[in-house]
Order: structure tokens, then C-alpha cells, then sequence
């Protein structure tokens, strides 16, 4: 781009790119407290290196971020332990569902990536370092609030207690990894945790703000404290490239070009390197569980910036 963004068009122009699609999709009804959102919501928020912000649609309503919490949580466990942790998790695409337990046998109990939930529990296992739960989650909740420099953000104890009711899936594979001895918390602190962490309830303008230090090599560029190590943080941004959709990940790679990291509340936060911040939000998904909206939105604008990192 030769002549200089005005980051407000361009949210003006994605949101009308995206309405023609706009409440597509089917809103995840796995998690009760999920299936009650207007699928028809839609709201992106971009945050720039610079200290520039710009912002569309429901861009200031919180919403259920779930999966895109385990970008958050491995940061905090690489600085916890660091490299360590790559003796309990993988950095291997899946090429599997979110919530698939079939190479976990196979594959002795290490689950493939830290984004997919398997791997996600080892990571929550590590944060939780014989702590009780509370503990943990309101270690979370802090960093969070304090990447976001925000402190409104909750945990919506709603959406944790329903999905801890309906999580048989999850429980399983907490039981599974445990089998193998690489979970070292008991099974149930591992799930409170894990289920609290993805009912972090966050809007786009706070989830972009919470992401910039992954644009920026890990310092965070508005107040230059130091989140992570550079190198970790290219690593998390090539893990989001790589795992951040699942099995659709190189379908998301092939349309949008940026590290991303999708929920199944509908939220994706994408990292521009050296440029941006981007969250969206809409909560219709695809059949691989990531938002529909969401990804056409961040393919549009993409298209429109030329900050493909390819
Ligand atoms: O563990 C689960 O099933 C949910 N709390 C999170 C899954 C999720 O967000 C998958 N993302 N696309």
C-alpha cells in the first residue's frame, strides 16, 4: 500500500463486504449457554502497532472467547515454564477436530499442539501448578485484564457452569492425558480451570488491545512492557498460523494469510506482524467450528490491506 490506510474506511468497507453473509452459520449448541446468542451480531475491532484503534458493529459487546484463550494461556505457561513445556505438547497441525481424542492413544498421552483442547488442558495443567483452581483462574483473569489494559473483563460463570455440565468430551480427554501421566493436577481442577478460561466473556476492541504484543515480538507496543521473549512469540504466531482453526487451518492460511486463533463463541483474533492487532466476532460458525462471518470479515480485509504474511 503506497498511500496511508485510514483504518476507519477500512472497517466501514469490511462490515459492508460481510452483510450479504451475515447470521450464517449455526451458533454452537454443544455448550447450552452458547446456543442462546444472536447469530446475526457481528463486530470487529483492528488495534495497530502505532496506537491507532478502529472499530465496527457490536465491537464493544462481550461475547464468549473460548478457544481463542489457549493463545493466552500458552503465552502465560511458556513464561511459567518455557521451554519445558514442549516435552508435554506437540506443534503439529492436527488435521483434526477440536475436540478429537483419536491420536492421543497413538501418540502416548503428548497431544499434538497447545491449541486444540487436548493440548489446551496440559497447557491449563502447567498454569495450575498444584494451585487450586481459583487460584489459577484469577491468575488468568488478571493477565488478561492487564493485556488488554482493561479491568471490566469477567469470567461469565454461566457459560463455565454450563459447559462444565455438558463437558463429557473434555473430561475425557483430561482422563485420557491423566492415563499417561502427563496431566500432574487432579482431573477436575484441570477442567474448572480449562472451563473458566474459555468463558472469559471479552469484546473485540478488548481482544485486539489483549493480542498487539504478538504483533510486536512480544512487547507490547502502547507501553512497552515485555509480555514474552521475541522468539516465543514468533513461535505462537506460527502455532496459531499452523493449529489456530484445527483441520481447517490451511483453509484459513490459504484465505486470510494470518496467524489466527478461532472460538467457538464466534470470536478469531488474527495478528498482523509488525502492523496489527484484528478481532471479530460473529457467531454463526462453519462445520469445522470456526466463525464464518468471522473468516470471510478478516478474508476481506486482508484482501483490502495486503498484510497477507505470504
Ligand atoms: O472445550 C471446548 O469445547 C470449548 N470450551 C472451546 C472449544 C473451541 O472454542 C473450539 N474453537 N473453535
Amino acid at each position: 500500500m503506497t498511500q496511508k490506510l485510514d483504518l476507519g474506511e477500512l472497517v466501514a468497507a469490511v462490515h459492508r463486504d460481510i452483510q450479504p453473509q451475515l447470521g450464517s452459520g449455526r451458533v454452537a449448541d454443544y455448550i447450552p449457554a452458547l446456543a442462546r446468542v444472536d447469530p446475526r451480531q457481528f463486530g470487529l475491532a483492528i488495534a495497530t502497532s502505532s496506537g491507532e484503534t478502529a472499530s465496527v458493529g457490536d465491537c464493544a459487546v462481550p461475547f464468549s472467547i473460548q478457544s481463542v484463550s489457549k493463545v493466552f494461556t500458552l503465552t502465560l505457561a511458556l513464561g511459567r515454564v518455557g521451554d519445558a513445556l514442549w516435552r508435554r505438547v506437540g506443534r503439529e497441525p492436527s488435521g483434526s477436530p477440536f475436540n478429537s481424542i483419536v491420536q492421543l492413544e497413538r501418540e502416548l498421552g503428548i497431544p499434538r499442539n497447545p491449541l486444540i483442547n487436548a493440548g489446551a488442558l496440559v497447557v491449563t495443567d502447567a498454569i495450575l501448578a498444584g494451585r487450586p483452581p481459583q487460584v489459577a483462574v484469577a491468575e488468568i483473569l488478571a493477565y488478561l485484564r492487564d493485556l488488554a489494559d482493561d479491568p471490566r473483563i469477567r469470567v461469565d460463570r454461566e457459560v463455565a457452569k454450563s459447559e462444565a455440565d455438558t463437558g463429557f468430551r473434555n473430561a475425557s480427554l483430561a482422563n485420557f492425558i491423566r492415563s499417561f501421566s502427563n496431566l500432574s493436577n487432579p482431573v477436575a481442577d484441570v477442567l474448572e480451570t480449562y472451563f473458566n478460561q474459555c468463558a472469559l466473556s471479552m469484546s473485540c476492541i478488548q481482544l485486539a488491545r489483549a493480542g498487539l504484543f504478538l504483533a510486536h515480538g512480544g512487547v507490547d507496543p502502547i507501553t512497552g512492557h515485555r509480555v514474552v521473549d521475541g522468539q516465543a512469540a514468533r513461535r505462537i504466531n506460527a502455532i496459531m498460523m499452523t493449529c489456530g482453526h484445527y483441520d481447517a487451518s490451511g483453509d484459513f492460511a490459504f484465505r486470510v494469510g494470518l496467524p489466527g486463533k478461532s472460538g467457538v463463541g464466534g470470536g478469531i483474533l488474527a495478528i498482523a506482524p509488525r502492523r496489527a492487532s484484528i478481532a471479530v466476532w460473529s457467531p454463526g460458525l462453519n462445520a469445522a467450528g470456526n466463525s464464518l462471518v468471522g473468516a470471510l470479515a478478516l478474508e476481506s480485509l486482508s484482501r483490502r490491506t495486503g498484510w497477507s504474511v505470504f
